[in-house]
């Protein structure tokens, strides 16, 4: 199974750089969490849920070879405001950070080489589960796609996004295999390409037919009756369901529910935020105007010309038809039901 990152037996961290992928594969021996905290800022690792499994690798990383308990709380504490501070809208990064601190305070009786191998463990488990999840996501969401399904999909919610496989594209896998998958639009996803980068080289990785499109060509292909579901991931989701995504999901969004296409939401149970009533109260990523203003890394604007980059938009939960979960499905989401559910999963 393709996976974006891993730990290794000498505990450094293996991470294969998404900046440079489709041109060039490489991987990074990430050694300590300053080196992981900026390779999550930088986007080598990048997707909701693979930023919350390096977060945790980062906390193990950062007490790895601590002799005494004060430097280990103290390194713990250093780590988490370093990886806390790395990228504020997926919040799977600080569900990450606060299991890691659970299972320190929880064991801190014990000897401190026992409780070093504690967070070991967790942060491998965290990796496996969520693993495990997208498998669960992706065959709750092939029982959703129809036969000879075209599927239009946003930025990269796949293997290289997760532990592993993909929440979105997972869902897309699993369809493939069932021979549902007729034809995959992968929106290129300006400013950064991830789209036409990364989902592309994974559906050719995996031989699933596809075509890239520039994010302004949605509408003209649903209007054409060329997209049959729109799928895509998510980085929080409030409690009343509105979904915080890569920029552009929002109007992604408005123009399936004005076309009548069915709109699917991709997350395990970790990218919702009890904590947050309403997708206004989402923390939204401002990153660098020079991703905007160039491409590729190369400058195209005017001298002095300015821009904004908002990496995430807000999806309000109307337009969403569908939240699959690792849990089961959330149909047309609201408070109500989204409370329920994660009163049954014991998350609330
Ligand atoms: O800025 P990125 O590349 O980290 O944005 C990623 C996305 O928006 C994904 O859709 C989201 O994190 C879900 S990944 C399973």
């Amino acid at each position: 199974m393709l996976k974006p990152l891993y730990l290794t037996e000498n505990d450094t961290v293996m991470v294969l750089d998404q900046r440079r992928l489709p041109l060039e594969e490489v991987w990074l021996e990430i050694k300590d969490v300053d080196e992981l905290a900026s390779s999550i800022k930088t986007l080598a690792v990048r997707g909701a849920p693979a930023i919350g499994i390096a977060a945790a690798y980062g906390m193990y990383m950062a007490v790895k070879d601590v002799k005494e308990k004060e430097k280990f709380l103290e390194r713990l504490k250093i780590a988490s405001d370093v990886l806390s501070s790395t990228r504020p809208t997926a919040v799977n990064l600080f569900w990450a950070l606060k299991r890691m601190e659970k299972v320190a305070f929880q064991n801190l009786n014990l000897p401190i080489g026992k409780l070093i191998k504690k967070l070991r463990s967790e942060a491998i488990r965290i990796h496996e589960e969520d693993i495990e999840s997208c498998l669960s996501i992706s065959k709750y969401g092939c029982s959703l796609v129809p036969e000879r399904a075209k599927i239009l999909t946003h930025c990269n919610a796949g293997a290289l996004a997760t532990g592993g496989y993909g929440t979105a594209l997972g869902i897309v896998r699993e369809a493939h295999k069932e021979g549902k998958v007729e034809l995959v639009l992968v929106d290129e996803t300006r400013p950064l390409l991830q789209g036409a980068r990364l989902t592309a080289w994974e559906m050719r990785y995996e031989g699933i037919p596809y075509r890239v499109i520039t994010d302004n060509m949605a509408g003209y292909f649903m209007a054409k009756g060329m997209v049959d579901m729109v799928i895509v991931g998510a980085d929080r989701i409030a409690l009343n369901g509105d979904t915080a995504n890569k920029i552009g999901t929002y109007s992604l969004a408005i123009l399936a529910k004005s076309h009548n296409i069915p709109f699917l939401v991709a997350a395990p149970i970790s990218t919702f935020d009890d904590s947050i009533k309403t997708g206004e109260d989402i923390p939204i990523e401002e990153r660098s105007e020079d991703e905007v203003l160039s491409f590729l890394g190369k400058r195209f604007t005017p001298e002095g010309s300015q821009a904004f980059n908002p990496a995430f938009d807000v999806t309000p939960s109307v337009f969403i038809d569908y939240i699959v979960t690792d849990k089961g499905i959330i149909e047309r989401p609201n408070e109500k039901k989204i409370k329920n559910f994660l009163k049954d999963e014991n998350k609330m």
